[in-house]
């Protein structure tokens, strides 16, 4: 996954609907030709919602008379929007630096900047830390990058990481440069107003709001309108979205903005991502139901399968609590509806029966998919200030490979119950295996082979499903 993403190149990955994209992902923004002058160049690292931020950043560079490249020696303005959420991800980024800092000597002329996460956990600091970046822009600033530039090309340094309890970026329409043209996904709301006792969102994308539910209502609409298929709404607790008009007439939570998007179209799949297994409920789970192009998948990650663990991760359910909600997505969406996770292994003073119950949950819930992780401290997040980081490396990491060898053969369990079944698939584009097949998913997410015939990137086909790779089902059209 560290190779750079281009335009189409993430099709035939099982990857996420959104955030959990594992960091040392990184996606290079393509490039436009529209003759203006200076060219951007940005490459974003970090979850979904970077990535779409990126669009939005594009978009108002657009406005001042950017265009974007694929081709950092080339760049005028080179950004890279960053992610903190672990020391890896951070350290990706400083390597990176390094040698756009080669490119750099090359070209006197071009301007470095940070943007995201990273960006806002370091602030001004970054300037001292790494001498070759021009501009530090925190994720709620990005309106600010025309005048930081011109202070830039002014000669000076520019910084704003200023965190804000309105900005959504409503009335701004990214520039959708990464897309196959058939699926998108739609920033729903910022920020985090939850305090997991491991993470650094809350630190670096600052209070939760969401954004108006009719720019969102319009924005997948226009998308609709240009031939789009397939949006996800995004935010780092959807269940949580809760927007009410100016005059206070209009209320909308999460189910209702969800119904309302399915609404749109029939022609339009929806996803969203990430659900808070504290935060879901029973009426979202029942809009599923009503709509058959809400797809009948769910991202709930559980983090661990132990409530001790759960508590001093300040998840604020436990397992039962967690078990209980995956009784309910079972009841009311059937055994068919996909669940994913994100885990941590090695949290600190997680004992061996405490990462036991990490497994017997992945047994029970028999996930589709799991992003895991060992556990890495992030400063100034309250585990880094009240917990003992104690869990040997070597252990971290033994534990994640038993998570992580334990949920392939629940992957593949499930990928294996969906042979013979006949699944609609929403074509994305060319297979990377064979320019012959093409690729897809289902419902549940799951990617979908086939040989192409006369079918065509962004229609809907049925394809029987007769293998599996355990990774991908492999069919033909019926
Ligand atoms: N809002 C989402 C998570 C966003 S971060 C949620 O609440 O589920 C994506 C994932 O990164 C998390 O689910 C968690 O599994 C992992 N993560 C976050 N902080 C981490 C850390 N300090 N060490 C290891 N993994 C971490
Ligand atoms: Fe981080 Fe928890 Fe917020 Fe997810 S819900 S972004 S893990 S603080
Ligand atoms: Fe996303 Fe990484 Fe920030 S996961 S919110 S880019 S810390």
């Amino acid at each position: 996954m560290a190779q750079p993403l281009l335009t189409l190149d993430f099709l035939d990955k099982a990857a996420p609907t959104a955030e959990a994209t594992p960091s040392g992902d990184v996606r290079v923004t393509a490039a436009t030709r529209t003759g203006r002058q200076r060219k951007l160049y940005i490459e974003s690292y970090g979850c979904q919602m970077n990535f779409s931020d990126s669009e939005i950043v594009t978009s108002i560079l657009f406005d001042e008379g950017f265009d974007t490249t694929d081709d950092l020696a080339n760049a005028d303005l080179v950004l890279l929007n960053t992610c903190s959420i672990r020391e890896k991800a951070e350290q990706t980024v400083r390597m990176r630096l390094k040698q756009i800092n080669s490119h750099k000597k090359r070209k006197p002329g071009m301007l470095v900047g940070v943007l995201g996460c990273m960006a806002e956990r370091l602030k001004s600091k970054f300037l001292e830390e790494e001498k070759i970046v021009d501009l530090v822009v925190g994720p709620d600033a990005y309106r600010d990058l025309p005048g930081l530039i011109s202070q830039v090309d002014g000669g000076q340094k520019g910084v704003n990481v200023l965190l804000s309890r309105e900005e959504t970026y409503a009335d701004i329409t990214p520039v959708r440069l990464n897309s196959n043209g058939v699926m998108a996904f739609i920033s729903i709301m910022r920020g985090c107003d939850n305090m997991c006792s491991f993470c650094v969102v809350p630190f670096t994308r600052g209070r939760e709001r969401s954004r108006d539910a009719h720019s969102i209502i319009q924005e997948a609409s226009a998308l609709v309108a240009a031939g789009y298929r397939e949006v996800t709404l995004l935010g780092q607790n959807v269940d949580s979205y809760k927007w009410a008009s100016a005059d206070g007439l209009e209320h909308v939570n999460f189910a209702q903005l969800l119904e309302r998007v399915a609404l749109i179209s029939p022609e339009l799949r929806v996803r969203f991502s990430t659900s808070h297994p504290k935060d879901i409920t029973d009426e979202v789970l029942h809009t599923m139901a009503r709509h058959h192009n809400i797809c009948k998948y769910i991202h709930l990650p559980a983090q661990s399968g132990n409530s001790r663990v759960l508590a001093l991760m300040n998840r604020t359910y436990d397992r039962p609590w967690y078990e209980e909600r995956v009784r309910a997505i079972r009841r009311i969406l059937g055994e068919d509806c996909a669940i994913s996770t994100d885990m941590i292994a090695g949290f600190c003073s997680e004992t061996e029966e405490e990462h036991q119950d990490s497994l017997s949950l992945l047994d029970l819930v028999q996930y589709d998919m799991a992003y895991n992780f060992f556990y890495s401290e992030r400063p100034g997040t309250l585990a880094a200030r009240k917990l003992e980081d104690d869990i040997p490396l070597e252990t971290k990491k033994r534990r994640l490979q038993e998570i992580i060898d334990l949920q392939q053969l629940h992957a593949r369990a499930r990928y294996a119950r969906m042979v013979g079944r006949v699944h609609q698939v929403l074509v994305e584009g060319p297979s990377k295996r064979s320019a012959e097949h093409l690729s897809g998913r289902n419902d549940q997410n799951q990617v979908v082979i086939f040989p192409k015939g006369n079918a065509r990137k962004g229609d809907y086909v049925n394809v029987l499903a007769t293998s599996t790779t355990g990774a991908a089902l492999l069919g033909e059209m019926v």
